[in-house]
């Protein structure tokens, strides 16, 4: 386990979103969807973008360059220019703070996995 701090738990409204600097794994993107936290990069797999700057609505992220979008909890690129799947990160929650697992994916991510290797997240 790797653990990276990325919020506060108070300071992450749910629907809202923030992009969490870290020099190892590249920035991170962190989301509260309706109390939920998840975790992936922030760059866009189709260009150079911040997802962090994008619209959040639901689940899905929409990168404000081509709007291209991902699913968020399983990091799946959905809609074209994206192809590429997102790296997602496994989220531990305590009392007061939110942190990544830098060294492994999200449950939802491998849940969602594609068993013959194809379209598996980046
Ligand atoms: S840079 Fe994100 S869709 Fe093109």
């Amino acid at each position: 386990m790797n653990k990276v701090l990325l919020c506060q738990r108070d300071e992450l409204a749910p629907g809202s979103l923030k992009k969490v600097p870290n020099a190892e794994v590249g920035d991170i993107c962190v989301y509260n969807l309706d109390g939920r936290y998840y975790a992936t990069a922030d760059l866009c797999t189709h260009a150079t973008a911040s997802l962090a700057e994008g619209d959040l609505d639901d689940d899905l992220i929409t990168c404000p360059v081509h709007w291209g979008q991902f699913h968020v909890p399983t990091g799946r690129a959905v809609t074209f220019p994206c192809e590429r799947h997102l790296r997602t990160y496994r989220v531990i929650v305590t009392d007061r703070e939110v942190y990544a697992d830098v060294a492994a994916e999200a449950e939802e991510a491998l849940a969602d996995a594609d068993p013959a290797g194809a379209g598996s997240p980046v």
